[in-house]
């Protein structure tokens, strides 16, 4: 084993800590925050950087805590930042969005980032895949593809920890436990036959291709959700993220607004009823189903279209707001924003790296970022949600 101390000066997209090796090499070292000195044992070695991970702690940063979760000592990797205090949590996921807004988007001085609102730090997660070994549910080992079983997960909703721990799913490799905090709705789906599953007999039981859906409420709107659509994974984030893009919004004209990758129609459904019309564009074909229930009550306000971004023909609007999944807008989708002429466009990004690409984009094509700000879906994990707000500069302007 190559072992080596390193002093960490700052942190990567994806939450590992920065470091050089002797030879002033780049080293990625997990497990350790900005600001220490470790011991690493060295995992991977490129040609202009290496990975390592922590050993040993030798100087700690004022940020470190002991993991509050128990299950975080027996090897469970789900809360991979269960080490850094709540405040330094804050501190590392603001510095990787910084970072690469500055070194990908090489946009010199990124507004300040709004920290965003406090969100619970325990029993939030509505969705968690696991994995299925001898018919129970466990969460991945750090590190590893095996499963460690938890007696309890922290992060998840009680009505989903209930499921994880109790629940027997016998025959399959995989389950998904999907819940409505607002509703108790709840759902497992299993990648075998559902008709082996032991849960309590509320549960609705399907696989991936079943037609049943759960329903949760944001705002006061109910949403359907199947199995194959994308939500939230935590119900009072999805309210946060409605806030925040509803507020971005609010000085612009409310003609129309376009909800790009729409999912089931959040942003259209809550947001969106405050505006003449509505577009919402969707790729999933489940979502976009969903969707179409969920966006019934604006009636012909609402204008649901299938359609890869990269194959809709934009349309004239007045905001565009666009949650892309984590590889980002990239050129195609911001051509089609552009193509909208919107004054704002309020871009949800659940990875830095494609925030920057999409920023420097936006920024090339005539706009300026004029605001961040972070919602901390994921408290625990490196993980970074962002809502940027960038307007298009009139010519005239400085
Ligand atoms: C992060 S989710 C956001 C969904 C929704 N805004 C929400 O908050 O619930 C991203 C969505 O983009 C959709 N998507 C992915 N690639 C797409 C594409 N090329 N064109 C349109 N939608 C896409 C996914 O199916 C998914 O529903």
């Amino acid at each position: 084993m190559d072992r080596v101390d390193l002093v960490t000066t700052g942190v990567a997209v994806g939450g590992a800590a920065l470091a050089r090796d002797g030879d002033g090499r780049v080293v990625f070292v997990e497990g350790a925050l900005p600001g220490e000195r470790v011991s690493a044992e060295i995992v991977a070695t490129k040609r202009s950087y290496r990975s390592a991970r922590v050993i040993e702690v030798l100087d700690s940063s004022p940020g470190r805590i002991e993991p509050v979760c128990p299950e975080v000592a027996r090897g469970c990797g789900g809360c991979d930042l269960a080490y850094a205090s709540g405040d330094e949590q804050r501190n590392v996921k603001a510095s990787i969005v910084g970072d690469a807004l500055r070194r990908i988007g090489r946009i010199e001085a990124p507004p300040p980032i709004d920290p965003g609102p406090d969100l619970a730090t325990t029993g939030f997660r509505t969705t968690v895949r696991a994995g299925v070994r001898g018919g129970r549910a466990g969460l991945r080992r750090r590190h590893s593809h095996d499963l460690v079983e938890v007696a309890s997960c922290r992060v998840a909703h009680p009505l989903v920890d209930d499921l994880l721990t109790g629940g027997r799913y016998p025959g399959s490799a995989e389950v998904t436990i999907r819940v409505g905090a607002t509703t108790g709705d709840r759902a497992v789906v299993v990648d075998g036959s559902p008709a082996d599953v032991d849960v309590p007999g509320d549960v609705t039981v399907t696989t991936r291709d079943g037609e049943v859906a759960i329903v949760d409420e944001v705002g006061g709107h109910p949403f359907r959700i199947s199995p194959r659509s994308f939500f939230q994974t935590r119900n009072d984030g999805a309210q946060a993220l409605v806030d925040v893009v509803g507020d971005a919004m609010r000085r612009s004209p409310h003609g129309t607004m376009v909800d790009l990758c729409c999912g089931v129609g959040l942003f259209a459904a809550t947001v969106g009823e405050t505006f003449d019309r509505v577009v919402a564009v969707e790729s999933n074909r489940s979502a976009i189903a969903d969707a179409r229930v969920n966006l019934a009550h604006l009636g012909p306000r609402a204008v649901v279209t299938h359609s890869a971004f990269e194959r809709w023909v934009p349309e004239e609007a007045d905001v565009v707001v666009a949650d892309p999944s984590r590889v980002g807008l990239g050129r195609d989708g911001v051509d089609r924003v552009v193509g909208t002429g919107a004054s704002t466009v309020v871009l949800v990004s659940c990875d830095a790296g494609s925030l920057g690409r999409d920023a420097r984009l936006f920024v090339d094509s005539g706009y300026s970022l004029e605001a961040l700000t972070l919602v901390d879906l994921f408290p625990d994990t490196a993980h970074v949600e962002v809502v940027s707000v960038f307007c298009r500069v009139e010519s005239g302007d400085t």
